[in-house]
C-alpha cells in the first residue's frame, strides 16, 4: 500500500486490513460517525465512507471478488460525472418503464453501502454502481464480459462539481475556497483523489481499447446532455433492451435534470442511507447531488491563469490518449 503525504488541510489516514478498530489519528472512529480524516488506499485518496474507514482493503477486495451474474450491469464512473443521472436511466431501461424507484443510487453503491451482502439477495438484473477504478472492478464480471457503463465528463466541470459536493459533505474537513481545492486536492499530483481524473480515465480508455467483446460503453456527459434521446437509445441498445421510440423519449424526459431533481426530493427514500452518519448533512448532500447539471460551469470558477495551467496539464497527461473531452 502506498503512503501519500497529507493534504495541508486535513489528516490522511491509511486504510488497511489491520485498521479494524477504525482508529483515526484523532481518536476512535465509531462507524457512521462523521470521520476525522479521509482514507488512503492503493495510492488513492478516498471519501470516508464507513466501510472504507473501517477497512478499505477488505471492502476493495470484497468488491473485486463479487460473485458474478451474467446480466449484472456495473456503472463505473469517476465521481461527479453524472452517476446518479445515468443510474436512473439504466434502471428505467432495465425495468422497461419510465418510472422512478424509491431506492436512490446509494442503495447499490458498492464501496459505500453498509452491507455488501445485500446485493446477493437482489433480483437480476442488478444495476450496481461504483467509483472504483477499472483495476478494482469485480474480476468475474470483467473476465466474463459483463456489461460496464462508463460516463466521461470534462474534468473542469468535474472539479467544480466535486468542490461543491465536498463543501457540503465536509468529507475532507474544511477545504477552503475553490482555488485551494483545485491546487491542494484536485490538481495535486501527490493526492490522487479517487485515483485522479487523468489516470482513472486513461485506464478506462485502455480497457475499452483492449475489450474485444464490446462489454464497455462510454457515454460522454455532454453528449447525453445535448442529445438525450439519441444517447439513451445507444444505452438501451448496449444493454440489449428493445424499447419503442416513445419509451426512449419518456425515459430521457423523466431523467432530465429538473425532473430528476424533483424526484430526488419527492420520491427517493434517503432515510436508510448511512453513508455519512450525520443525517442532516446526508439530507443536504442528497439535495445537492442535483446542483446545476450544466456544461461549462467551470467558466464561473476557473480564473484565466487556472485555465491555462489546466490546459497545459491536460495536454501533457493526455498526449497519448484519443479521448475527446467536451468543455462546451
Ligand atoms: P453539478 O454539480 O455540476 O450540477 P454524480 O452523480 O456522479 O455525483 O454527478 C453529479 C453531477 O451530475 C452534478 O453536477 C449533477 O447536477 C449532475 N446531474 C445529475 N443529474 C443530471 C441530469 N439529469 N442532467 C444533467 N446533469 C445532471
Amino acid at each position: 500500500m502506498d503512503t501519500l503525504p497529507a493534504c495541508p488541510r486535513h489528516t490522511v489516514m491509511e486504510g488497511n486490513s489491520d485498521n479494524t478498530t477504525g482508529q483515526t489519528p484523532q481518536g476512535p472512529l465509531v462507524p457512521g460517525q462523521t470521520p476525522q480524516g479521509p482514507v488512503v488506499f492503493d495510492g488513492m485518496l478516498l471519501p470516508p465512507f464507513p466501510p472504507l474507514m473501517k477497512d478499505a482493503k477488505k471492502r476493495f477486495e470484497d468488491i473485486k471478488n463479487l460473485p458474478y451474474r451474467k446480466d449484472d450491469v456495473i456503472l463505473a464512473i469517476y465521481p461527479k460525472s453524472g452517476t446518479h443521472w445515468v443510474w436512473e436511466i439504466v434502471c428505467m431501461i432495465l425495468k422497461q418503464k419510465a418510472e422512478y424507484s424509491k431506492e436512490p443510487k446509494e442503495f447499490l453503491f458498492l464501496e459505500a453501502m453498509q452491507d455488501l451482502d445485500v446485493v446477493q439477495n437482489l433480483p437480476s438484473p442488478r444495476p450496481l454502481n461504483t467509483h472504483l477504478p477499472y483495476r478494482w472492478l469485480p474480476t468475474q464480471h470483467v473476465e466474463n464480459g459483463g456489461k460496464i457503463v462508463h460516463v466521461l465528463r470534462n474534468p473542469k466541470d468535474v472539479c467544480v462539481s466535486w468542490y461543491h459536493h465536498i463543501k457540503t459533505s465536509m468529507e475532507f474537513g474544511e477545504i477552503g475556497d475553490f482555488k485551494t481545492f483545485y491546487d491542494e486536492i484536485f490538481m495535486n499530483p501527490k493526492v490522487q483523489l479517487m485515483d485522479g481524473w487523468f489516470k482513472y480515465e486513461k485506464d478506462f480508455e485502455q480497457a475499452e481499447k483492449e475489450d474485444k467483446r464490446g462489454a464497455i460503453l462510454t457515454l460522454h456527459y455532454e453528449s447525453l446532455k445535448k442529445n438525450p434521446i439519441q444517447e439513451t437509445r445507444r444505452l438501451a441498445d448496449f444493454l440489449n433492451v428493445d424499447l419503442a421510440e416513445e419509451e426512449i423519449v419518456e425515459i430521457s424526459d423523466k431523467c432530465s435534470f429538473q425532473k430528476l431533481k424533483l424526484a430526488n426530493e419527492t420520491v427517493k427514500d434517503h432515510s436508510r442511507l448511512l453513508i455519512f452518519s450525520e443525517q442532516k448533512s446526508v439530507r443536504e448532500l442528497m439535495k445537492n447531488m442535483y446542483r446545476k447539471g450544466e456544461i461549462g460551469d467551470w467558466k464561473n470558477h476557473f480564473t484565466v491563469a487556472m485555465n491555462e495551467q489546466f490546459d497545459a496539464v491536460l495536454k501533457e497527461e493526455m498526449k497519448d490518449s484519443d479521448i475527446q473531452v467536451q468543455f462546451e
